[in-house]
């Protein structure tokens, strides 16, 4: 029997986890989205086309690979007709080789408008939500209040939803909230027919028995380790498991199916919407660096915080994760800086630590940078590991050693082709 690999985010989302599946994609069979759902927002970029995809598995342009969205994801039908239609008119027909799990839970239009109100009311203290109603429809999956898309198919339904829909109605009466529900509703339900055209599956089904066959699957999550619900910087956080441990439970497949897993990390750091953040640069030097890496959210389209590379946070993150392989994305952005900071230590309530504490608001810890020196030679038309200069390859053992695992792609652009491998 075949494991399954899986390839997740190791920061703090928007690593280019999609670049790297689409480039993968040729060497499986199987591209499977774990959790998360239209918060998510991976590009892809080759042949002149730049595409945003935010539900659906990020192995779609390829010919002959399936793609399942697992039953850890929570859809939009709205948002997902709107992907479909945005594949279609680039040519790509997504209706063989697409495949929902019936246990995928349902995004409501009253979840969007819970997630909205809730920030609201958190005013200053608000997470940063992309507000597409994820933590509402996770707090109903857990609850045991959700719809999922097994539920679109029975008489049910309609029944299933009203009931939710007033549940919802009383909880948006504790917030002065404004809001039409009867403009969102047509839209929702006429995306749920679209979805019926789809085919819905008992993916984990699928997935182990495509497994036994000899097929390989690729898993691939959405955000990163540190938005995981338990791991991340809690309560700034997404509501799903975004570690390896997410693929297990947002699949169905078993730990002990698991294969390789590929940690995609950012030669920076970077984080969208509030929270704790230790390397961040609130100056010049990051401004820079979200100017050159064009860091604006694929979803919000928010400017996105920046910072230098964190070890001590990769480092957990490789561990949560056991993580096996390691890729290094967006190394062409650093190129303008004559001198690469990395986070080697923390300052912790003025002890020095090389470990991620429980606690890593800027009150209780400050990181310890150590200069390297940087490249300043532009990267992006170089395609082999011979030609990538000599302060790369310094910066890459350096950080393999740091953290004890081997970086397998160097990515130097956000093209397909722009993407050197190591071995
Ligand atoms: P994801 O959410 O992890 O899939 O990442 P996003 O797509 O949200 O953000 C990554 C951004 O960086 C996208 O705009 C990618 O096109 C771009 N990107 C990915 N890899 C590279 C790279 O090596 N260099 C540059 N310059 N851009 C990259
Ligand atoms: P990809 O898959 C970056 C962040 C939001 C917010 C927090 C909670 O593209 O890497 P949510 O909408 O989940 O309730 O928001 O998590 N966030 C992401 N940041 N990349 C993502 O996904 C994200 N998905 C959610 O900005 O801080
Ligand atoms: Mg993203």
């Amino acid at each position: 029997m075949n494991k399954a690999d899986v390839l997740l985010g190791l920061q703090w989302g928007d690593e280019g986890k999609g670049k790297i599946v689409d480039v993968l994609t040729p060497s499986y069979d199987i591209i499977a989205r774990f959790q998360g759902g239209p918060n998510a927002g991976h590009t892809l970029e080759f042949n002149g086309i730049k595409h945003v995809l935010h539900t659906i598995p990020s192995g779609i342009f390829h010919p002959t690979a399936i793609n399942i969205v697992g039953n850890g994801v929570v859809i939009d039908p709205v948002i997902f007709k709107k992907e479909i239609d945005a594949l279609a008119s680039l040519g790509v027909d997504v209706s063989a080789k697409l495949l929902i799990s019936k246990r995928a839970h349902l995004i409501l239009p009253t979840h969007r408008l819970i997630d909205a109100a809730s920030e609201a009311a958190k005013g200053k203290n608000k997470i940063g939500s992309t507000l597409k109603g994820i933590g509402p429809t996770y707090m109903d999956k857990t609850g045991r209040n959700g719809l999922r898309i097994g539920d679109i198919e029975t008489n049910e339904f309609k029944e299933k939803y009203n009931t939710l829909v007033e549940k919802h109605k009383q909880l948006l009466s504790f917030y002065n909230f404004d809001y039409n529900l009867s403009e969102l509703e047509p839209t929702w339900f006429e995306a749920i027919e679209s979805l019926k055209k789809l085919q819905f599956v008992d993916t984990e089904h699928y997935l182990n028995t495509a497994m036994q066959n000899g097929k390989k699957v690729l898993a691939e999550g959405a955000q990163g380790s540190l938005l995981d619900v338990d791991f991340g910087s809690y309560p700034f956080v997404t509501s799903s498991n975004t570690i390896c441990a997410g693929a297990c439970n947002g699949l169905g497949i078993a730990p002990n199916k698991i294969g390789n897993v590929i940690g995609i990390f950012k030669a920076y750091c970077t984080r969208v919407g509030s929270g704790p953040f230790p390397t961040e640069l609130e100056n010049e030097t990051g401004e820079k660096i979200r100017q050159i890496g064009r860091e604006f959210g694929s979803t919000t389209g928010r400017p996105r915080r920046t910072g230098w590379l964190d070890i001590p946070a990769l480092k957990y993150a490789i561990m949560v994760n056991g993580v096996t392989e390691l890729m290094m994305m967006k190394a062409d952005i650093l190129s303008d800086f004559n001198t690469i900071e990395v986070c080697t230590h923390y300052n912790h309530n003025g002890k020095v630590i090389d470990y991620l504490p429980y606690n890593i608001d800027a009150k209780y810890l400050t990181p310890i940078t150590t200069p390297l020196k940087g490249w300043n030679v532009d990267l992006t038309q170089m395609d082999s590991k011979a030609k990538l200069p000599k302060e790369l390859l310094e910066y890459v053992s350096y950080i393999e050693k740091a953290v004890n695992t081997p970086i397998s792609i160097v990515s130097v652009g956000p093209d397909r082709s722009q993407t050197i491998r190591m071995k």
